[in-house]
């Protein structure tokens, strides 16, 4: 009896292959039920449990020395300088890692894939590419492919090292915007997930803490502001502590931004207003947004393709009291010399990525 459950275990284990599988093998080294003569061969189905699909298990390793592979978690610690090698199981195999390595396009990254399986190294490894590394199948239809949601897996990787606790950044002096509609993360991510990490704000000088605002930290991400108020304007920095050596992060502007998520605000002038033939006019397409938004302009004119104008895009940020911040698009269309040609409707098209406003002005002669 004792022995049908341990076979059980064993093949349950074989099929489920996790984790908790290899203390079940101990347990089962342990005892001497192991090899016994005249033992048979049992085949047991894993139980469909309630017919739930049992969650399949990750497809991405690492390769260690030796032809070993360590089936990565959620998290794993790795050491930095030691080059690494990733696996993920599949003919066709889609990856992505830290943003960072594309950025600067590093030759210490490289991918390839062959009949089974994907591999991806990336070479003396720093604090520097600590993130999610992920890989999935690509399922093709004919010509159209797509990732399989089901067959994604992930894996945070943190490269610790003692002098940079925080994950290095190119940028010197972060902004960060504080949205009404949504959480704000001050993104200092550590290299060292044991760190003990705490937020600061310059002037005053003064600790945040969970009573000033609900807040909660996340090494993979940084702190997570659950409230974004005016009041948390300001310059903040993040402290983080290992070993009784505390170091300080970037620093972060984190700034104030009222303008919901929406098509664009658009506002169409012409500069003079009224104009005769000859004259010269500008007209402006303005869009007032969200700081990082980007605006397209499109225009149609009542001599298109058959004048010569000028179209000039511009944007810049602004402050607009109280430290709020808006982004100001513009597109300016010169039109020179006017002819008669020229007067009808001016039609300005702003685009942005919630969605499209078009604007038109009627351009009259004196
Ligand atoms: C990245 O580097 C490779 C090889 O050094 C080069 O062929 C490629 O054009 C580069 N891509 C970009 C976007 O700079
Ligand atoms: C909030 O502040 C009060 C007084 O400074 C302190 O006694 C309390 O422990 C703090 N609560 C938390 C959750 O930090
Ligand atoms: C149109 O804009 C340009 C550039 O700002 C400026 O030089 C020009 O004087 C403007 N023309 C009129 C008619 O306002």
């Amino acid at each position: 009896m004792k022995l049908w459950i341990v076979l059980f275990l064993v093949l349950l284990c074989m099929e489920l292959q996790n984790g908790a599988c290899q203390m079940l093998k101990r347990k089962k080294d342990a005892g001497d039920s192991r090899n016994r003569p005249g033992g048979k061969r049992v085949r047991i189905r894993l139980p469909n449990l309630n017919g739930k699909k049992v969650k399949s298990q990750s497809l991405l390793t690492q390769v260690l020395d030796k032809g070993r592979f360590l089936r990565l978690g959620e998290s794993t610690t790795l050491t930095p300088g030691r080059n690494m090698e990733l696996r993920c199981k599949g003919s066709n195999i889609g990856w992505s890692y830290p943003t960072y390595l594309d950025t600067f396009n590093d030759s210490r990254l490289s991918i390839r894939q062959s009949d089974k399986y994907s591999q991806l190294v990336l070479t003396s490894p720093s604090a520097a590419d600590t993130g999610p590394y992920s890989c999935w199948v690509i399922v093709c239809d004919g010509a159209e492919c797509q990732r399989d949601q089901d067959r994604t897996y992930l894996s945070y990787i943190y490269f610790p090292d003692k002098e940079h606790l925080f994950v290095p950044s190119a940028i010197h002096f972060e902004i960060v915007y504080l949205r009404p509609d949504r959480p704000t993360v001050v993104p200092c991510r550590v290299t060292e997930p044991h760190a003990k990490t705490s937020l600061h704000r310059e002037v005053p000088p003064e600790e945040i803490t969970a009573n000033v605002t609900q807040m909660t930290y996340d090494p993979t991400k940084g702190f997570v502001l659950q409230r974004s108020t005016p009041e948390l304007q300001g310059v903040f920095y993040c402290k983080a502590v290992f070993k009784d050596t505390p170091q300080i992060s970037t620093k972060y502007q984190l700034l104030y931004v009222e303008v919901p998520s929406g098509p664009p605000f658009v506002s169409l002038g012409a500069f003079p207003e009224t104009v005769g033939g000859g004259d010269n006019v500008n007209l402006t397409c303005t869009v007032l947004g969200e700081p990082e938004v980007d605006v397209s302009f499109t225009w149609s004119y009542p001599g298109q393709d058959q004048r010569p104008v000028h179209i000039r895009p511009s944007w810049r940020l602004v402050n607009r009291g109280m430290g709020y911040t808006t982004r100001v698009s513009q597109s300016t269309l010169t039109v020179e010399d006017i002819e008669t040609i020229d007067f009808g409707s001016y039609v300005c098209k702003a685009k942005n990525q919630h969605g499209e406003t078009i604007v038109t002005l009627r351009l009259n002669s004196t």
